[in-house]
C-alpha cells in the first residue's frame, strides 16, 4: 500500500515537472506559428472565412468538404477573429461549420534533376502522365532575395536566334525582358521560337493563366521531343483559381532559381505576366482591398517587382536568369497600368505591334519603340551606330508613311526618308524571319552590317 502511495507521488511529481517543462515550451512553439484549428463560417465567391482559426499569413490550410474530403486553401488576409483563406484547386462540397486545420507553413516547391522533361501543375503534380518526379530538395515558393550589390553585372550578351532581337535589341544573360502585345499578335510564337533557338542550359516556361489548348500546343509543337528535354513546363491555366495561377508563376520561378542556383544559364519564359497581375487583382479584391488604379488594388503593384526582382543574374560566380515576360496590351495601349508598371520594373520591352501583323510581317517586332536597356553594356561602339542608323530611317519612313502609301511623298524632299525608301525592302526582308530558322548573334551582327554599309545613302 505504501510503496503504491510512493508510486503515485513520485508519478504526479514527475507530471508536474512535465508538465511545468511543457509550459515553458508552449510560447517558443506558440512563436514558431504552432496553428489552432477553426471553423468554416462564410463562403462567398472564392473567399472563405474561417473563425477560431490561428494560422499565419501565406500558411496553407486544408478545409472539410462533403464527402469526408479536403480541399487545400491558402490565408491570404484577415479581420479580427476572421481569417480569409482562397482554395488552391476547385471548390466543390463546401458546408457551413466544416473544419478548417492548418497545413504547413509555407509553400515548398520540390525540385531536382528529375523535373527535366516534365509538366507540371501550379502545385508540382505532374500532368504529362509521365510518373512522379523524385524531389532531389526543396525551395520556397517566395524565394530568397538577393543583395543587389551581390549580383554580378550583365555584360555579355545571350543568343535568342531571332534576327531583329539579336541585332538590333540585344539581350544580356540575366536581363529582364518584357514582350509588350495585344492579344493575336504573336506573343507566345514568338516565345516559342526563342525557347528552340536560346543558348541556354535550361528553359523553365511558365504558361500562366492563358489557354488550356496552349499547354498541349506549346508542349507538343513548340518544344517538341528536343526541346522539352532542356525544359520544365509549369501550366495553370485560365481555368485554375486565382491562387493557382499565381503559384504557377512563383514555381516556375523557384524551380528556375534551383537551376541557377547551381551555376546553370537558365531561360525563364513567362506567359503571361498580366494574368499573373490579374489573378492578384482577383485575390486582392475578394479579401476588401480597394481598387485604387483602373480597377487593380495596390498589392499587385507590389508582387510584380517582388516576381520580376527574382530573375537576373545569381550572386558572384552564379548562374543566371534570363526571363522574358508576355504582357498584353488590352486594344494595344501601352498605357494600361500592368503595361506601364512592367515597364518601369523590366531592364527592356520589346513591343510586337497588330499593324505589322496585319501587313503579314512576322515576328511582328516595332523596332521604333522596343528597347534594351542594357545595350550600352554589350555592344561595340560600330555596332551601335549601325542600329541607331536603322532606328532613324525606320522612324523617318514612320513619319512619312500615309504620303508614301497614297504615293504623295516627294522624293528628295528628306534624304533620310529617301534612303529608307530605297532600302526599305532589305530592311523588311532583314526584319522577317521565319518561324522554323534560327540567326544567331554573329550571323544577325553581320547581316546588319551588309544591310546598311553598302557605301550609299548618309554617312551613319
Ligand atoms: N512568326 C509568325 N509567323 C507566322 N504567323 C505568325 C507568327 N507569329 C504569329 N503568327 C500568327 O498569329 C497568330 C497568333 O499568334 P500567337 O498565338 O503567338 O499570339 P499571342 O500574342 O500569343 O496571342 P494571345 O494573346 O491570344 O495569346 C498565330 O496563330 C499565327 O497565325
Ligand atoms: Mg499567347
Amino acid at each position: 500500500m505504501n510503496t503504491n502511495v510512493a508510486a503515485a507521488q513520485w508519478e504526479e511529481a514527475r507530471n508536474l515537472r512535465l508538465a511545468a517543462r511543457l509550459a515553458s515550451a508552449v510560447p517558443q512553439v506558440a512563436n514558431a506559428g504552432l496553428a489552432r484549428e477553426g471553423v468554416l463560417r462564410r463562403a462567398v465567391g472564392l473567399t472563405l472565412e474561417a473563425s477560431g482559426c490561428s494560422a499565419p499569413m501565406g500558411s496553407r490550410c486544408r478545409v472539410e468538404v462533403a464527402g469526408g474530403r479536403w480541399v487545400d486553401a491558402e490565408v491570404v488576409g484577415f479581420a479580427g477573429d476572421r481569417t480569409f483563406l482562397m482554395p488552391t484547386a476547385h471548390l466543390e462540397g463546401l458546408l457551413p461549420n466544416a473544419r478548417v486545420v492548418p497545413n504547413r507553413m509555407q509553400g515548398e516547391v520540390a525540385v531536382g534533376e528529375g523535373l527535366l522533361g516534365r509538366v507540371i501543375d501550379s502545385d508540382g503534380v505532374p500532368l504529362d502522365g509521365r510518373g512522379p518526379i523524385r524531389a532531389e530538395g526543396h525551395q520556397g515558393l517566395a524565394g530568397v532575395s538577393i543583395n543587389p550589390l551581390m549580383r554580378e553585372p550583365i555584360t555579355r550578351s545571350l543568343d535568342v536566334g531571332v534576327r531583329a532581337i539579336n541585332a538590333l535589341l540585344p539581350i544580356g544573360r540575366g536581363q529582364r525582358v518584357g514582350l509588350f502585345a495585344g492579344s493575336g499578335v504573336g506573343k507566345s510564337t514568338l516565345l516559342g521560337m526563342m525557347t528552340r533557338y536560346t543558348a541556354a542550359d535550361v528553359i523553365v516556361v511558365g504558361l500562366i493563366g492563358e489557354r488550356g489548348r496552349e499547354v498541349r500546343d506549346f508542349v507538343d509543337a513548340t518544344l517538341g521531343e528536343e526541346g522539352l528535354r532542356r525544359a520544365v513546363v509549369v501550366a495553370a491555366p485560365a481555368d485554375r483559381p486565382p491562387l493557382a495561377r499565381l503559384h504557377g508563376a512563383l514555381r516556375a520561378t523557384a524551380i528556375a532559381e534551383y537551376y541557377r542556383d547551381q551555376g546553370l544559364h537558365v531561360l525563364l519564359l513567362m506567359d503571361s505576366l498580366t494574368r499573373y497581375a490579374q489573378a492578384q487583382r482577383e485575390i486582392g479584391l475578394s479579401v476588401g482591398e480597394p481598387p485604387t488604379t483602373r480597377g487593380y488594388p495596390p498589392s499587385v503593384f507590389a508582387k510584380l517587382p517582388a516576381l520580376v526582382e527574382r530573375a537576373g543574374n545569381g550572386a558572384d560566380g552564379r548562374g543566371s536568369i534570363t526571363a522574358f515576360y508576355t504582357v498584353l496590351t488590352e486594344g494595344d495601349d501601352q498605357q494600361e497600368p500592368i503595361a506601364d508598371a512592367a515597364r518601369a520594373i523590366l531592364d527592356g520591352h520589346i513591343v510586337l505591334s497588330r499593324r505589322i501583323a496585319d501587313s503579314g510581317q512576322y515576328p511582328a517586332i516595332d523596332v521604333e519603340v522596343s528597347v534594351s536597356r542594357v545595350m550600352q553594356d554589350i555592344t561595340d561602339a560600330p555596332w551601335r551606330e549601325r542600329i541607331r542608323k536603322l532606328r532613324r530611317l525606320m522612324s523617318a519612313y514612320s513619319a512619312q508613311r500615309d504620303l508614301i502609301a497614297i504615293g504623295a511623298y516627294q522624293r528628295g524632299s528628306d534624304p533620310t526618308v529617301d534612303e529608307a525608301l530605297a532600302r526599305w525592302p532589305a530592311i523588311m526582308d532583314f526584319l522577317g524571319q521565319d518561324v522554323a530558322e534560327a540567326a544567331n548573334v554573329e550571323q544577325s551582327k553581320a547581316e546588319l552590317m551588309r544591310l546598311l554599309d553598302d557605301g550609299a545613302g548618309i554617312p551613319l
